[in-house]
């Protein structure tokens, strides 16, 4: 961390909230990308997602009474409230997501007195890279830190998850706050999301980087249509409890047993979402496979695998995806490539030969200019940790 960014920082802050610069620290949560096993996480799935080296920084500074005020680099709009008197503030736009982290922990017997702090984002906003758990779980880790509260990363995780189920009315899995909770530099994170046992896989991509291409189409109707493909999972599961009377979730079946009771599945429309989860899942595992084998080509199938099931089966991409993924995949030396998140707008993802990104960039960059109403952006990404302090 460059010392001259923190010190600008801290200079924004005491330009906020007056005072000296001494007492304040600072936190930053990671934005992620995940590289295959999308829409699997509320089925008790698999998934493969790593942290990024960007996200949002949290800077925060004791005071002396209850009161705690926020306010952002991002936005103008400052708020102050105590935790005696939090609840959902329309008028309070942003200041609602820490608010909520902070009401979900405390739920969980945890207090906070008075403080300052000032976030400082740098994840674009409705990209699909989580910005949200980003600040939600800088500020549970940073408000944590400074009441020297015991910390446990996977209970920040789902504290996060459930802030962002009530507030957001995002009936989302636990993805996105457990690789922001868990991540670690150089690797990306198997995480089985029904018992959220994990393992930190090294990612090695020899001669190859992750791309992250922006559609900067922004995630639309992802809330009202998220939710209706989790209620279709719920339906395959009834379907195929004709042959399975205990099953909860779709991430229990095997390939297998799921295409053995398939025709059990009468709305051909829930049978495409179901047939997408269990596919992704195998998917997520042969991947990993691959990957621990040093075999990227079959990691890039796989990447293509789950980016054509997605359009076809789950149907959560758009024209703008559609348009960068195919032309992702005309580049030589592009092993895999499909869209990453939750779908309608936001990114992708590609595997790119280190030779070939710059013209990756200029060549998808300029197609997919000429062919949607959007500009592209990219960020090859590295692969960082997990929220923490930084202290240089
Ligand atoms: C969003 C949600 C995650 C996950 C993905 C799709 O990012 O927040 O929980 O469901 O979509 O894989």
């Amino acid at each position: 961390m460059a010392n001259e960014k923190l010190e600008q920082l801290k200079r924004q802050f005491t330009e906020r909230f007056g005072g000296s610069a001494d007492g304040i620290r600072v936190f930053l949560a990671p934005g992620r990308v995940n590289l295959i096993g999308e829409h699997t996480d509320y089925n008790g799935g698999y998934v493969f997602p790593a942290a990024l080296t960007f996200g949002t920084f949290m800077l925060i500074r004791k005071r002396n009474d209850n009161v705690i005020r926020l306010a952002s680099t991002n936005f103008d709009l400052q708020g102050e409230f105590t935790m005696e008197t939090a609840v959902y503030d329309e008028a309070h736009d942003w200041i609602n997501y820490p608010k909520s982290i902070l009401v979900h922990l405390a739920k969980r017997g945890f207090t906070f007195g008075g403080y300052d702090a000032l976030f400082h984002g740098e994840i674009p906003n409705g990209a699909g890279l989580s910005s949200s758990a980003s600040i939600h779980l800088a500020t549970a880790y940073g408000f944590m830190s400074m009441e020297g509260h015991p910390i446990d990363r996977v209970q920040l995780a789902l504290a996060a998850q459930e802030a962002e189920n009530q507030f957001m009315g995002v009936k989302c899995g636990i993805m996105d706050q457990f690789v922001i909770a868990n991540g670690k530099k150089d690797h990306a994170v198997l995480l089985m999301c029904s018992t959220l046992e994990y393992q930190l896989v090294p990612f090695k991509a020899q001669g190859y980087k992750i791309v992250v291409g922006n559609t900067n189409k922004r995630r639309g109707l992802v809330d009202s249509e998220y939710n209706t493909r989790r209620a279709q999972c719920e339906q395959a599961v009834v379907y195929l409890r004709a042959a399975f009377p205990n099953l909860q979730l779709l991430g229990e079946l095997t390939k297998e047993q799921f295409d053995a009771n398939a025709h059990l599945i009468q709305d051909p429309t829930v049978l495409k979402r179901a047939r997408h989860v269990v596919e992704e899942i195998d998917r997520v595992l042969q991947s990993v496979d691959a990957l621990k084998a040093n075999d990227l080509v079959r990691f890039g199938q796989m990447m293509n695998g789950s980016g054509d099931s997605l359009r076809e089966l789950y149907e959560v991409t758009c024209k703008e995806l559609d348009v960068m993924v195919e032309e992702a995949r005309k580049i030589e030396g592009v092993l895999g490539a499909r869209m990453t998140g939750a779908g309608f707008g936001g990114c992708t993802v590609s595997l790119v030969r280190d030779d070939m990104v710059d013209a990756f960039i200029e060549q998808v960059g300029r197609n997919y200019a000429e062919r949607t109403d959007y500009k592209a952006d990219f960020y090859v990404a590295d692969i960082g940790d997990g929220v923490k302090e930084v202290t240089e």
